[in-house]
């Protein structure tokens, strides 16, 4: 079987490219009371969410075209605590770091983007295979790779264990859950709560909402993509790739659906994750191998 490689800080997966000091200064990073956090386990909509925060405080203005969202809005533990440091206030940073590990302010606020496991594991295999120096998984196949996913030995760890560390907070005032199939579903309604939780009344204001729903578009996000990545070989997917909710339809196979139904099963929180995604889940067990 063929593994992606990662680099180890302290035991935590990390992709290669990422410096050690990056991540072990992102663990002392002080939090500031004005903080925004966006939170996600990786592949479960982050950049959609830092493109939306992004529309949210500048009255629907998007991103000038000289400048990418990793300088705006960038990702904690790969720049360093350092570079957040320097950023304007109110701070808006990124992170795929668990509850545990991430840094804390009582009243800086977190926006939390959840997705079901199942197109969360297919986004990270596209991901992990096309971002070669970073994981050198070109060769790698969707059963490698979920075999990985499914035993936590991913970078940023477990799946399901950042999920549960987020969602055992999910009542606390400064804390904002959101799933990627609820944005789906209704961006308009995810756009306002987000506008609301971060007390910006503009997003309510009916010509910046229609701005921001188009800039927030996928199409619009699929063009001009080294505004959120790197460049990747030509024959891997695109960074800004399918945008769907129920890909994994078209990737697990009944084998591959029962193994990760049994890891949703046996985590703590399985009950309330089921509450996220009913369809997925009687989905996937309608699919899985008895
Ligand atoms: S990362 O690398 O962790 O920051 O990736 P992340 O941004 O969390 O997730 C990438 C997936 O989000 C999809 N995406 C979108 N979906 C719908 N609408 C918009 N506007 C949008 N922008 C990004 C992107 O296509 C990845 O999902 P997949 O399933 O791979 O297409």
């Amino acid at each position: 079987m063929r593994t992606p490689t990662y680099t180890l800080h302290d035991g935590f997966r990390m992709p290669m490219g990422f410096p050690i000091d990056g991540f072990t200064s992102a663990l002392r990073y002080r939090s500031e009371p004005d903080d925004i956090f966006i939170s996600t386990y990786p592949k479960c909509g982050t950049t959609w969410m830092q493109r939306i925060v992004y529309l949210i405080m500048h009255d629907g203005a998007p991103l000038p075209a000289d400048q990418t969202m990793t300088t705006a809005i960038p990702h904690l533990e790969e720049v360093g605590s350092a570079f957040i440091d320097s950023l304007e206030r109110p701070r808006i940073i990124k992170t795929h770091l668990p509850f545990d590990l991430s840094p804390h302010h009582p009243n800086a606020k977190v926006i939390y983007v959840a997705r079901n496991p199942f197109d969360c594991a297919v986004s990270f295999y596209h991901h992990t295979r096309g971002f070669v120096n970073h994981y050198d998984f070109a060769e790698g196949t969707f059963d490698d790779y979920v075999t990985c996913f499914i035993r936590g030995e991913v970078d940023f760890g477990d799946y399901f264990d950042n999920v549960s560390s987020w969602l055992d907070h999910g009542d606390e005032p400064n804390f904002l859950l959101l799933t990627y199939e609820a944005m789906q579903r209704d961006l308009v309604d995810a756009i306002r709560r987000v506008g609301t939780f971060l007390g910006v009344n503009g997003a309510q204001d009916r010509d910046i909402l229609a701005r921001i729903v188009r800039h927030a578009s996928f199409g619009e996000m699929a063009k001009n993509q080294q505004r959120w990545s790197s460049a990747r070989p030509t024959g891997m997917t695109p960074f800004v790739r399918k945008g769907i909710v129920g890909d994994w339809q078209n990737h697990f196979s009944p084998t591959q659906t029962s193994a990760l139904l049994a890891r949703w099963d046996a985590c703590p929180m399985a009950e309330r994750m089921r509450a996220l995604w009913p369809e997925i889940f009687e989905a996937a067990a309608a699919s899985a191998t008895s």
